[in-house]
């Protein structure tokens, strides 16, 4: 950089506007995220919530619906119709807006997440 004709600070402020605007645009959001750690509930909380709600309905706790939330796990008519493999593939693959897990847990542990969490929520209702 320190050959190039602009003012290095010039450089460096237009360089982090570029970064930054590109976060906003194509930012992963599992990339801050912490590895599962077999803690499922916290990581529910922590990781799958700020999305999905804490309740899988994809609200928050004040019933206001999340903007990201994609899918209401309470909703037994549409889960039921949806296979474990499916929830799976996307837990490990993200969909869209739904980030890839792949690098934070195994195969194994996103079927926990299916069987522990997400189906236990339509069965509540
Ligand atoms: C940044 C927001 C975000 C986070 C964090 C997130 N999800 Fe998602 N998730 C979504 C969105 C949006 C969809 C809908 C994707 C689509 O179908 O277009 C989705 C869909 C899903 C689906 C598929 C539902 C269907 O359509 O059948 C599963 C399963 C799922 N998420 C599980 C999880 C789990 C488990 C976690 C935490 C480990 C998690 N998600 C974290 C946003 C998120």
């Amino acid at each position: 950089m320190a050959n190039l004709n602009l003012p290095p600070r010039r450089l460096s402020l237009l360089l982090s506007m570029l970064l930054a605007g590109s976060a906003l645009v194509a930012g992963d959001p599992a990339k801050d995220l912490p590895k599962f750690d077999g803690d499922i509930q916290k990581y529910w909380a922590n990781a799958c919530a700020r999305c999905h709600g804490v309740n899988g309905n994809g609200r928050d706790n004040n019933g206001t619906p999340l903007p990201d939330a994609g899918f209401d796990f309470t909703d037994s008519r549409k889960a039921n119709r949806k296979k474990d493999a499916d929830w799976v593939k996307v837990t490990l693959q993200g969909k869209d807006k739904m980030p890839a897990f792949k690098d934070k847990m195994s195969e194994a542990d996103a079927q926990r997440f299916v069987t522990e969490i997400l189906r236990k929520f339509a069965a509540r209702h």
